[in-house]
């Protein structure tokens, strides 16, 4: 089967109905796949650890560097190692505080624009990717960046530019080669956006060392904050006692600020949608959260566990609506699933 411009997620629901287990897939007429939609058949693939397919994550590379999302084999696990206390389950309760500050922003900028017209209508993706990029820039970054009311941020134009343009690449053949690509205008266009980019990382990460190198200013950023995701990095060394190249640290902080922004921004502007389309839910979600807050003026992190309803329906929304749609695997070994069939080395 062939991907059409246009028509790629209306045909892989049909496909996906007509052969529920797998189907191959061309990506133009060059690179092929076997796309896998059956929950038995994805667990026997993804509990492996077979390595992740670099074809369509080499696209990203030139933006995001060689971070955890596009590592494999040793280096990922070194930098997994080094980056373990960043994803630790305690560090996420510190993170409710910026994130509701961020929040309502976004909240203060919606009242006023219905105040001022009340049948304005909002392009949700874009106020809500401006606020997950606020709070991740506050939560692993600590940086106020102000990014929901600065008119003249651009990082987040520069990422949506940057999506669209790899997703241009992945399915225009001609365009895999680097060649044929870096000539392109396209390609052009796609390097320019990979400099602005890292503009904007190289500078979050310069004003840091700038305060850890000066040991007065350090004292009084840890009094008032934790280590942050940035700092572990910066701490990071490896079993040699080398810190993490400047290289390395960007690619993770380029990974981190992309992936930990846009996904998060794509699940709420869907469950939004979820809601609208189903306002009984909705409904009942704005009962329970209104039960649980009470007359507390602000969420705290005990309180979402009690929300169990409107945490069915976030995860249905993503089910309905993942904002990672793919993930890919090359095989190391055959493969032969419950039922069977088999998979050879390399697929
Ligand atoms: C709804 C939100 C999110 C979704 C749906 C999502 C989805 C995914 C998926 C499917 C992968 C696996 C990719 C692969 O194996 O090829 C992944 C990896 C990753 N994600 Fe997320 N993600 C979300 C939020 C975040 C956030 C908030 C961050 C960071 C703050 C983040 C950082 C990463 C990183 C660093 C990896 C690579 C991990 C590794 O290989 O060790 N993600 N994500």
């Amino acid at each position: 089967m062939q991907m059409k411009s246009g028509d790629e997620l209306k045909n892989l629901v049909k496909w996906t109905e007509e052969f529920p287990h797998c189907f191959p897939l061309w990506y133009g007429g060059f690179l092929a796949a076997l796309t896998i939609n059956h929950p038995e058949y994805a667990k026997a693939v993804y509990s492996r650890g077979d390595p992740k397919c670099l074809v369509l994550y080499n696209f990203i590379v030139p933006w995001i560097g060689r971070g955890l999302l596009t590592l494999n084999g040793p280096k990922w696990q070194q930098h997994r190692k080094l980056l373990t206390p960043g994803f630790h389950y305690e560090i996420l309760k510190s993170y409710v505080t910026p994130m509701v500050e961020s929040v309502k922003v976004m909240l203060e900028k919606w009242e006023k624009l219905v105040l001022e017209d009340p049948e304005v209508s909002v392009e949700m993706y874009e106020h809500v990717s401006l606020m997950t990029l606020d709070s991740i820039m506050k939560c692993a970054f600590s940086c106020q960046s102000n990014c929901q009311m600065d008119r003249e941020n651009s990082y987040v134009k520069t990422i949506s530019d940057l999506t669209f343009l790899v997703y241009q690449r992945a399915k225009t053949p001609p365009y895999h080669s680097n060649l044929i690509y870096w000539f392109s205008s396209q390609g052009h266009q796609f390097r320019k956006a990979c400099r602005l980019a890292h503009l904007h990382t190289d500078q979050v990460i310069r004003e840091r060392i700038k305060v850890l190198k000066d040991e007065q200013k350090l004292e009084k950023f840890l009094k008032k904050r934790r280590l942050d995701f940035l700092d572990i990095l910066l701490f990071a060394k490896d079993e040699k006692g080398n810190p993490l190249p400047h290289e390395d640290l960007r690619a993770e902080v380029d990974t981190f600020m992309f992936a930990g922004h846009d996904t998060t921004a794509s699940g709420i502007s869907w469950l939004f949608y979820c809601m609208a389309q189903n306002p009984e839910h909705q409904q009942k979600c704005r009962e329970e959260i209104k039960e649980v807050l009470g007359d507390q003026e602000t969420i705290q992190w005990e309180d979402l566990g009690k929300m169990t309803y409107t945490t069915m329906c976030i995860k249905e929304s993503l089910r309905l609506y993942p904002p990672v749609p793919l993930i890919a695997r090359v095989l190391n070994s055959p493969l032969v699933f419950d039922d069977g069939r088999a998979l050879p080395k390399g697929v």
